[in-house]
């Protein structure tokens, strides 16, 4: 049987065996969808030993989506641009690396959420793996403003960096938490910040009227509560976008597009959304 695995450290958690079985077993696929746990220091030698033994494909989480960009044979266009790989294909002998995650979070927020993203003021917090991967699809998406701040500012600078024209239009900037200010109709936390339970120290006066989307996932995490708070018009955790990037990943690996919304739907009422959310 096909294999296929999650590699991460931690990877306990991850709900994307689930999210693969589900989307097996309606497109009647045989596969094998399991948890790889890689040391710190241990990436390569893992997955490395994994497509040795025959696997067919990896999905790649934190933190090792860079160091996985730098392992490829072969590189998608949108995992080039991102820096960051999270889905790997063994294709005749070699490793193609793709990103799903910008795709993810397009569809989540456009047809999930019913967001729109065209001439709007969009505002990315956190520049590391996670957020590197989204800001391609997103300026694909032809917002009027992407501002993308990073508790180091460096670090957003050299993100925004990677995309020139739009650097030169005016339609993306960087900036220091301290030089976010006004409103915004997104915002959309890619930071790890919430790992330990905390928020990124931006201005709270950003989320009001704003649709707050936090890339983590969680029936309330920190980032979601803090922007409910603060007065935001919506506020949603990231299990749309970490199910449509699974249905992406899906996609390549086994030529078929999962339907989605089950699956999400399935997973909602198990940690007890209410009815109906989105
Ligand atoms: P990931 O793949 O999750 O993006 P990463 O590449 O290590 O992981 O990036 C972590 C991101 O979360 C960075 O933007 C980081 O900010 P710095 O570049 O300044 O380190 C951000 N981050 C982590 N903890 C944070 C905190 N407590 N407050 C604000 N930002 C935080």
């Amino acid at each position: 049987m096909d294999r296929y695995a999650v590699i991460g450290n931690p990877v306990e958690h991850s709900l994307s065996p689930r999210i693969h079985a589900a989307f097996a077993a309606q497109t009647g696929q045989e596969l094998e969808y399991g948890r790889l746990l890689a040391p710190l220091e241990g990436f390569v030698e893992v997955a490395g030993k994994f497509f040795a033994e025959g696997g067919r494909g990896l999905n790649v989480t934190v933190p090792f989506k860079a160091e996985a960009h730098a392992w490829m044979d072969e590189l998608d266009p949108l995992a080039r641009m991102a820096g960051a790989v999270n889905t790997i294909k063994w294709e005749a002998g070699r490793r193609v690396g793709y990103n799903t995650d910008g795709l993810g979070l397009l569809r989540d927020l456009a047809v999930n959420q019913g967001e729109t993203l065209r001439g709007a003021r969009i505002l990315l917090i956190g520049a590391g793996g996670a957020a590197s991967g989204v800001v391609g699809p997103l300026l694909d998406a032809a917002p009027r403003e992407l501002v993308v701040a990073n508790r180091t500012p460096a670090r957003a600078c050299e993100l925004v960096a990677r995309f020139p024209d739009a650097s030169a239009r005016g339609d993306l900037r960087a900036a220091a938490y301290g030089e976010v200010q006004g409103s915004f109709d997104v915002v959309i936390n890619a930071t790890s910040a919430g790992l330990a339970g905390s928020v990124a120290a931006v201005d709270p006066a950003v989320t009001a009227g704003a649709f707050c989307y936090d890339m983590s996932y969680g029936r309330s995490t920190a980032f979601c509560v803090w922007a409910d708070m603060s007065g935001a018009r919506r506020v949603a955790d990231g299990i749309g976008m970490l199910v449509e990037q699974a249905a992406e990943a899906f996609r390549i690996w086994r030529g078929i597009r999962p339907h989605t919304a089950p699956v999400l739907a399935a997973l909602r009422a198990e940690r007890g959304d209410p009815a109906g959310a989105l």
